[in-house]
């Protein structure tokens, strides 16, 4: 375990991630951070309260400041707004760009050392904006989207199947939206590639659910989007750092050459360990999955452009 990690935002994401971190024991301190008064204090009481059941001694404390944050190995940040009636998808990115700008300040300033998950949306806008705000080298700056949508898809082929989740591997790449790329040459059932297993039109139809996983969600909660299943994707990340465990995992990255691209955040095979980010591995792609993997790009880079810093 780590020493401290801290959510910002105590929202839907934030709390269950706080949560999650907490009972798998993960750090000795969990701090949320909002600025909403009361809300994380209660929150992170309320979840502190459920240790003696649960059975762990991970502190959770809530606060509408930095100083207790101060130190953090790891800092998960959540926080943002959701999209509302009226409001142009710029807008919304600028919005959460100014959040993410002032949360990225706080954390270069008391965790200089920190390695920072982004889950807050457009996930890779976000990671770019911490990334410029904290002056934190790519190692450290990492973008929660990939293991999500790759749990999707995963569940999804396990349903049609009716097989165990935990023997599908999947990988999907690229940005995290309607863009994103799933890797069909890369799926498999124990070892067996999903192409044997499933017909091209369902495999179309399971991968066009995953691209729209976020907003079936959204669909059914009107007021919110999905929590449970991003916050287990953004605990999966901290606990390969934390453990060193060196997982081969779908995160979004700073790219520095890698699959022919610079200068962009994007979601890659990265192997993630105490360093953060220690490895990416370029994988060889179909032409049609390297043409899909640009076009990620190209919206990736739209946002990233009209992101005022
Ligand atoms: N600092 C800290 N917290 C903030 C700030 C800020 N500057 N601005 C807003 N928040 C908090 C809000 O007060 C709220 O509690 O962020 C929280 C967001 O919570 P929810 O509205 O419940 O949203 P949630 O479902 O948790 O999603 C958060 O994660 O998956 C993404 O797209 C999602 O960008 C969204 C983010």
């Amino acid at each position: 375990m780590v020493n401290k990690i801290t959510v910002v935002g105590a929202g839907n994401v934030g709390a269950t991630t706080a949560q999650r971190l907490a009972e798998k024991e993960l750090a000795r301190q969990v701090v949320m951070v909002d600025v909403v008064d009361g809300v994380p204090q209660g929150k992170g009481l309320d979840q502190w309260e459920s240790a003696p059941i649960e059975g762990f001694d991970t502190r959770v404390i809530g606060t509408n400041g930095y100083d207790e944050t101060s130190e953090s190995d790891i800092v998960v940040v959540t926080a943002g707004i959701a999209r509302k009636p009226g409001m142009s998808r710029d807008d919304l990115l600028n919005t959460n760009a100014g959040i993410v700008k002032q949360v990225s300040e706080n954390i270069r300033r008391s965790s200089p050392n920190a390695i920072i998950v982004m889950v807050s949306n457009p996930l890779d806008a976000m990671s770019y904006v911490a990334m410029k705000v904290t002056g934190f080298p790519r190692e450290r700056v990492l973008g929660m989207a990939g293991v999500l949508d790759t749990a999707r898809y995963r569940s999804f082929i396990a349903e049609a199947l009716d097989v165990s989740v935990g023997d599908i591997q999947a990988m999907v790449l690229g940005g995290h939206g309607d863009t994103m790329v799933p890797l069909i040459s890369y799926t498999s059932v124990s070892g067996i590639p999903i192409t044997q297993l499933l017909d091209r039109k369902t495999l179309d139809a399971i991968v066009d659910r995953a691209r729209n996983g976020g907003a079936e969600i959204v669909k059914y909660l009107k007021t919110g989007s999905a929590y449970y299943a991003p916050s287990s994707a953004a605990v999966q990340m901290c606990e390969a750092i934390v453990k060193d465990k060196k997982r081969i995992l779908p995160c979004a990255a700073w790219l520095t050459g890698e699959y022919g691209m610079s200068d962009i955040f994007l979601g890659v095979p990265c192997k993630l360990g105490r360093g953060g980010l220690e490895k990416i591995i370029e994988v060889e792609l179909t032409s049609k999955e390297r043409v899909d993997l640009g076009k990620s790009a190209d919206a990736v880079r739209e946002l990233i452009n009209i992101v005022k810093l």
